[in-house]
């Protein structure tokens, strides 16, 4: 039993994708947020300056005294090494590994489609993933670099017309590529899901990252024996690296009936 919270944290507030899944599926345990809202996005940038951020905020998170610390963010899962994560003091999982295994337990034709930042997708985390556990699949993978922003500044709206031209150009070629499964490898892409679904049909399935990490999280807690044991009344503390008023602003749009909760600022560059 450990009555320490869980560590969460992403580039800005696609990681609450994650949260509202922890909330759902661990509600009495505590979460600690950080999004890096001053800085995001991380999926443009270079390697270097990915692992500085990430570095930073793991730092802070362990300042928090977590338990556990989750990289809800695909561009940082797909940057940080293995080799140092596990050199953490906690036990730290990203989203890739989970994303790519719910996709390769649903796909029937093997052929699958993963979109993500600019850095995730060269990084070819996914790929490399889901070809370790299917060998045969094919694979289409496609950056979507304005996704991101798109999101950040709530153009989410089903049916908006920027969103769908942005989805249109982006995703034709993975449509008529035939996937029967598409992983959105980053974590705000989830608040796309229902133009995204409409534009590639319903019969692909489509893999929240965010979602699948807070599964595999929460099946390992207790073996680790990080549970808190309580099944209810657990709290979120949000930090962010803006000004808070953004996150006050979309915050229901990301976290539905999970949503409040004290959200602080702080200096991330100095951690
Ligand atoms: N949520 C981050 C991810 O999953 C967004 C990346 C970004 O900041 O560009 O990749």
């Amino acid at each position: 039993m450990d009555k320490r919270p869980i560590g969460v944290f992403d580039s800005g507030l696609g990681g609450l994708t994650a949260v509202r899944q922890l909330r759902r599926l661990l509600p009495g345990e505590d979460i600690v947020y950080f999004g890096d809202t001053g800085r995001v996005p991380y999926g443009s940038r270079g390697r270097s300056t990915i692992l500085q951020y990430a570095r930073q905020d793991i730092r802070f998170l362990l300042s928090r005294d977590v338990k556990f610390i989750m990289a809800a963010c695909g561009t940082v899962s797909s940057t940080y090494p293995d080799e140092e994560a596990a050199q953490l003091p906690v036990p730290y999982a990203g989203v890739v590994d989970a994303a790519a295994r719910a996709a390769a337990k649903v796909t029937k034709n093997r052929r699958l489609g993963v979109i993500g930042t600019a850095a995730t997708i060269r990084s070819g985390s996914y790929v490399a993933r889901l070809h370790k556990l299917l060998p045969d699949a094919e694979i289409i993978a496609r950056a979507c670099p304005l996704f991101v922003p798109l999101v950040e500044n709530g153009f989410v709206d089903d049916g908006n017309r920027v969103t769908k031209l942005v989805i249109e150009q982006y995703l034709t070629e993975v449509r008529d590529a035939g996937v029967d499964t598409l992983i959105l490898g980053c974590t705000h892409y989830p608040l796309l899901k229902k133009m995204i679904g409409d534009f590639v049909g319903e019969e692909v399935r489509l893999i929240d990252p965010g979602k699948e990490a807070a599964i595999a999280l929460a099946s390992r807690l207790t073996p680790m024996g990080l549970e808190n044991g309580r099944t209810q009344g657990g709290t979120v503390h949000y930090y962010v690296s803006d000004t808070p008023d953004t996150f006050a602003e979309l915050e229901t749009l990301f976290l539905g009936q999970y949503a409040g909760g004290p959200v602080q600022q702080i200096a991330i560059e100095n951690c």
